[in-house]
């Protein structure tokens, strides 16, 4: 699998910095090469055929209870650029870059962060329900960051394209709570909003979206009869300190249900 030498430089115009400052999130049709996204695809199927890294945790359901056995529905690899160093020298990595820094109005050097990637497979792949980023992250810290959501399939309402609550960055981090209310499934829900405002944003294949780590978002089902696999990048400068941690209920709930798994599965002295 070797990495094609693709070069596409984007940029984005003052107008989309003002409407993603303001509404926390934008679309973009391009990101990087057709070439490159055929390259990511190799990469992205032998991650998830191998279930890599799942015994460090970076490989696992976001949509079903830990270590379950059935029907996966949602799928995740982290950091996958720690298995293939070569995802960081990508048109895609450099492009995400180049605009989380303008987006968020920062010194391109102060940006980093690493990848995951949610598969969405063809009739099972289920929602992602509506959530903030920030909301499963250190509550002692304000973070400053976006995410880089690239579908390297098309992304329509019908195959699980994202959907977005404009201006909910501005607000506070909802109440959430864990998908089925079972803290041992990861992936995190809000009820607190108002879905009528969504804006679906369909992209094509090396298409872009971006969203504030603060901004609603949702992803639909996959119903289409083909896989829906994205890459996502979650860049941006170090984050404030905060003297007072924000109340993250659900995180305790999940390291409390984690630690009770672990002590049950110890084997026994007697
Ligand atoms: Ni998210």
């Amino acid at each position: 699998m070797i990495k094609p030498n693709t070069h596409f430089k984007v940029d984005v115009t003052i107008n989309q910095v003002d409407f993603f400052n303001n509404n926390g999130y934008l679309s973009i049709d391009r990101i990087t090469t057709d070439e490159e996204i055929e390259w990511l695809k190799q990469i992205y199927n032998k991650l998830f055929q191998e279930r890599a890294g799942e015994e460090q945790g970076q490989y696992f359901d976001l949509g079903g209870p830990r270590a379950h056995t059935g029907q996966e529905v949602l799928p995740q690899v982290l950091g996958p650029e720690n298995q293939f160093p070569e995802l960081r020298e990508t048109t895609f990595f450099k492009n995400a870059h180049t605009l989380a820094a303008k987006l968020l109005k920062v010194n391109q050097d102060n940006v980093n962060g690493g990848g995951h990637m949610i598969l969405k497979p063809a009739k099972f792949g289920a929602e992602t329900p509506w959530h903030q980023d920030e909301a499963y992250w250190n509550p002692s810290e304000l973070p400053h960051r976006l995410s880089i959501w690239m579908p390297l399939d098309p992304a329509t309402t019908n195959s699980g394209c994202m959907q977005f609550i404009p201006k909910s960055h501005k607000g506070e981090i909802r109440f959430h709570r864990h998908i089925n209310n079972d803290p041992l499934i990861h992936g995190l829900v809000t009820d607190d909003l108002d879905p009528s405002q969504a804006v679906a944003c369909p992209i094509p294949a090396a298409g872009a979206t971006f969203h504030h780590c603060r901004t609603l978002h949702y992803a639909g089902p996959n119903t289409t009869t083909e896989v829906r696999r994205a890459y996502i990048l979650v860049l941006g400068s170090p984050g404030k300190r905060l003297k007072k941690p924000l109340p993250r209920p659900w995180i305790d709930e999940e390291q409390e249900a984690l630690a009770k798994l672990k002590s049950l599965a110890k084997p026994s002295n007697i």
